[in-house]
């Protein structure tokens, strides 16, 4: 099981340092929030603060979309030094075309999936993606509880991708922690985004490999 911290939960004031820290505990990837206030009822950072950021660690940047028009700034975010870009299928822009717009700039395509999104809504678009992002709660804020009813989605998408795109990668956000990451990993998901669980205690890295062990 690949781990995604998620900077959400980290002290905003000293982000280099938290990401700094997590690199050294363990982290697999770094998972980044966007939030625009308009497509969840939250604001976050945008690309600028993802560039001041990035010199910080070599680690894989996994930038998460929650914005209206995502199309508009895919190159924004790939110039910021995004490694895997994923947006929502629930977004306003043409999804193809911005599937291929993040391609174009060498950067990994993955769509997102609200909780009351079906599996089938990213199917069409599965030959085309890096990865699929499975919501396990409303996307906004961190600390929510987990939706176990979520993973039968993993195990959809995870079926229809065997034949179209069988490298695809099942990631899930929300709730991750040491009382539900197993159910996730049973139900073949392959990176776990994690903020409260990572940033929330005194040792991260102690709460990565507590993690990744309840895995096997
Ligand atoms: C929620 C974000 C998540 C969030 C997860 O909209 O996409 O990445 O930070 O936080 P936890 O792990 O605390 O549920
Ligand atoms: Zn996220």
């Amino acid at each position: 099981m690949l781990i995604a911290p998620s900077l959400l939960s980290s002290d905003f004031s000293a982000m280099g340092r938290e990401i700094i820290k997590i690199d050294k505990a363990g982290a697999d990837l770094m998972h980044l929030d966007v939030m625009d206030g308009h497509f969840v009822p939250n604001i976050t950072f945008g690309a600028p603060v993802i560039k001041a950021i990035r010199p910080f660690t070599k680690k894989p940047f996994d930038v998460h979309l929650m914005i209206s028009e995502p199309l508009r700034y895919i190159e924004d975010f790939a110039k910021a030094g995004a490694d895997i870009i994923t947006f929502h299928i629930e977004s306003d822009s043409d999804a193809q075309k911005t599937i291929d717009k993040i391609s174009s700039f060498g950067v990994k395509p993955g769509l997102v999936i609200k909780p009351d999104t079906p599996a089938q809504a990213v199917f069409p678009y599965l030959k085309d993606l890096y990865m699929v992002l499975v919501m396990t709660v409303e996307p906004g804020f961190g600390g929510q509880s987990f939706m176990a009813d979520m993973l039968p989605k993993v195990k959809e998408i995870k079926e229809k991708a065997k034949t179209v795109n069988p490298h695809l990668l099942i990631e899930v956000d929300g709730g991750i922690g040491e009382n539900t990451i197993k159910q996730a990993y049973e139900a073949g998901v392959d990176v776990c985004v994690a903020g409260t669980a990572v940033f929330k205690t005194d040792d991260p890295s102690q709460a990565i490999s507590s993690l990744k062990a309840l895995c096997n």
